[in-house]
């Protein structure tokens, strides 16, 4: 009874010890003034990743397809704090558009210190009707822009020490069902900006790359994609977007978010056996 008590006390001190010294590694003020060019800043997570950026007080280029939503994303962006704003409308299912994007913002902002890589296009949450066209117009948009921009934007961010931010999920690392597609492009972000990342390391280049590994997120396309198709919870947008925001400031290498996905992910290669049966009853099939 009393080395428990021992054990106990020793667990207390150490815990105050960590919890006096642990200094969090984010330094808001290093955003202040920062140059951030943000894909997919219309809805959902970017959009959210935008007000963040403001607040914080950073130098802004939003870019998706809808000017109209852009503008008013903008707006409120400027409420918000951020110290110069603009937007660009470009589709990048456009193999032009990366390029067009990234000049623009280095043109408007005088250089770059985050690119975050954040946009998806169209999802369909459902089994694999053998639509390969679909396939290919997803990956241009979820993989080939992805590096279109990183490649466009490299030169800049390699003089200002800046950051890669790439926005995937749990999908993109372990396959789940109903996301055939979608879960190859983040497959592909996986592979892709992980050997980007030693390279770069290699050379002594000081660009760091962030892999943000969600899981599901309650954006309303999200949650319309797997309305009655999961047995999950969806955490919240703003959360999330402020995780990735902080995980690209102190450039980790992956970020997880929740925090206990990087647990699922172990146990998953921990064990191969029966995990597919497991990961299968959070699904509801209720076909042949
Ligand atoms: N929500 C989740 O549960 C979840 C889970 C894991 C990972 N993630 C990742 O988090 C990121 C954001 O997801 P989200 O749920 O916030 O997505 P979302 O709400 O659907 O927003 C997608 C964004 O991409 C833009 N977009 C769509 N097609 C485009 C195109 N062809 N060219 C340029 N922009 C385009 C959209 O704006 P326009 O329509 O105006 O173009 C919008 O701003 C994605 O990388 C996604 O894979 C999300």
């Amino acid at each position: 009874m009393k080395a428990i008590g021992t054990a106990l006390c020793a667990a207390g001190i150490v815990a105050a010890l960590l919890a006096f010294f642990w200094k969090d590694p984010f330094d808001p003020e290093r955003l202040s003034g920062a140059r951030v060019l943000l894909t997919g800043a219309s809805a959902g997570i970017g959009e959210q990743m935008a007000y963040h950026y403001s607040r914080f007080g950073a130098e802004i280029v939003l870019t998706a397809r809808r000017e109209a939503v852009l503008q008013k994303v903008a707006k409120k962006c400027q409420t918000l704090g951020a110290k110069k704003i603009f937007y660009i409308p470009a589709d990048m299912s456009s193999p032009s558009e990366p390029e067009r994007v990234v000049r623009f913002a280095v043109q408007n902002l005088g250089g770059l210190d985050y690119l975050v890589l954040n946009h998806i296009g169209g999802t369909r949450f459902q089994m694999w009707d053998g639509d390969v066209e679909y396939t290919r117009r997803l990956m241009q948009v979820n993989f080939f822009s992805y590096v279109a921009l990183a490649t466009a934007a490299l030169h800049t961010l390699e003089k200002s020490n800046g950051s890669l931010v790439v926005v995937s999920s749990l999908t993109g690392r372990i396959p789940t069902p109903f996301t055939t597609s979608y879960s190859a492009t983040k497959f592909a972000l996986d592979g892709f900006f992980g050997s980007l990342r030693h390279e770069l390391t290699m050379q002594k280049r000081k660009v760091s790359v962030t892999l943000c590994i969600l899981g599901l997120i309650d954006t309303d396309t999200a949650l319309e994609n797997t309305r009655g198709k999961v047995y999950l919870t969806a955490s919240p947008a703003p959360e999330a977007a402020l995780a990735i925001v902080r995980g690209g400031a102190v450039r980790v290498q992956e970020l997880f978010y929740p925090w206990w996905l990087q647990h699922v992910c172990r146990l998953w290669v921990l064990f191969p056996s029966n995990r597919d049966q497991v990961l299968q009853s959070y699904y509801n099939y209720s076909g042949p």
